[in-house]
């Protein structure tokens, strides 16, 4: 049994097969008769809506429920919450708080877990990412992204994503917020060339593609006031993106926050390609879920 909890838990070859995937226009319907609980215990418009409708197409039937609903570590433990479940449908993915708890759910071996977003990673979101790039660039390998801002969840399964398919990531995070060290070396022992620059310029000079996301991750409302000052400076505007390759896209997970990190103009304007980010959510989980459950149809 397979969980993907990380872009790590892919192997390279299985990340382009799932890319592939994602491209068919006809998918099988190997969810047929069975369902796929998707848990949330933060909020979500694209992740749910992209996972709810993936499960559809397979011809299963999405179940999402709030965290708190099922008392999720409170009423029951998330062991016994997936053991549960698995007497119902066939995988189980899940929004959590704490990345220990995905964790705790796939040791079970109950069911396969897909991490819908955790303090660590974002797996379901980096595949959307390369899809959307690859259909913006036609091919991936030899290409470079600029990462400006925070080292995050999402910024952390994009770089490994990155590494396992031959783009160039170029990090520009300030003093306290940047990747995790052990992130960029796992993406170097890919294969992958990960430059960490000291200004946002420097990264983004001659990029693909540029991306961002939010400076105040859920969970960290607290840390608002530090941040907004730490990142003073990386808010991605139009001057900054005259600095990339000529056509370079504007890549943004949303929601996003116009004049914080990015300003309307680029998230607006003719390099965004958020739009088809957020649509290529679907295709990119339906591909994940339909390779997880073996591409056959369900008994
Ligand atoms: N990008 C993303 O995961 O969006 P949601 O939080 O709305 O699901
Ligand atoms: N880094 C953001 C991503 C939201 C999709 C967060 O974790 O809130």
């Amino acid at each position: 049994m397979r969980h993907v909890l990380d872009v790590g838990d892919l192997s390279p070859a299985e990340l382009g097969a799932l890319l592939d995937l994602a491209e068919r226009p006809d998918p099988p319907r190997v969810l047929a008769g069975r369902g796929v609980a998707l848990i949330f215990e933060k909020p979500s418009n694209r992740t749910r809506n992209a996972a709810e409708m993936a499960v559809v197409a397979l011809g299963g039937h999405p179940i999402a429920i709030r965290g708190e609903e099922i008392g999720l570590g409170v009423r029951e433990s998330p062991e016994d919450v997936v053991r549960v479940l698995a007497r119902y449908h066939a995988l189980v993915g899940a929004r959590v708080a704490d990345h220990s708890v995905l964790e705790a759910m796939a040791r079970t071996g109950a069911l396969p877990v897909v991490n819908l977003l955790s303090d660590l990673a974002h797996p379901t979101q980096a595949i959307a990412d390369l899809l959307t790039l690859r259909r913006h660039w036609g091919s991936l390998a030899g290409r470079s992204l600029a990462w400006v801002g925070d080292g995050n969840n999402v910024a952390r399964s994009l770089v490994i994503a990155a590494a396992m398919t031959g783009v160039e990531v170029r990090l520009a995070s300030p003093a306290g917020y940047r990747l995790d060290g052990a992130v960029v070396d796992a993406a170097r022992g890919l294969g992958g060339t990960v430059i960490e620059a000291d200004r946002p310029a420097d990264a983004v000079a001659g990029a693909d593609a540029v991306a961002t996301d939010v400076w105040v991750s859920m969970g960290q409302e607290a840390e608002s006031a530090a941040r907004m000052e730490a990142f003073a400076g990386y808010r991605v505007d139009a001057a900054m993106m005259r600095g990339a390759a000529a056509g370079a896209g504007f890549l943004h997970c949303l929601p996003a926050h116009r004049g914080v990190e990015v300003d309307a103009e680029v998230i607006d304007g003719p390099a965004s390609l958020v739009w088809e980010q957020a649509g290529n959510r679907l295709p990119a989980l339906r591909s994940l879920f339909e390779w997880l459950l073996g591409g056959q149809p369900c008994a």
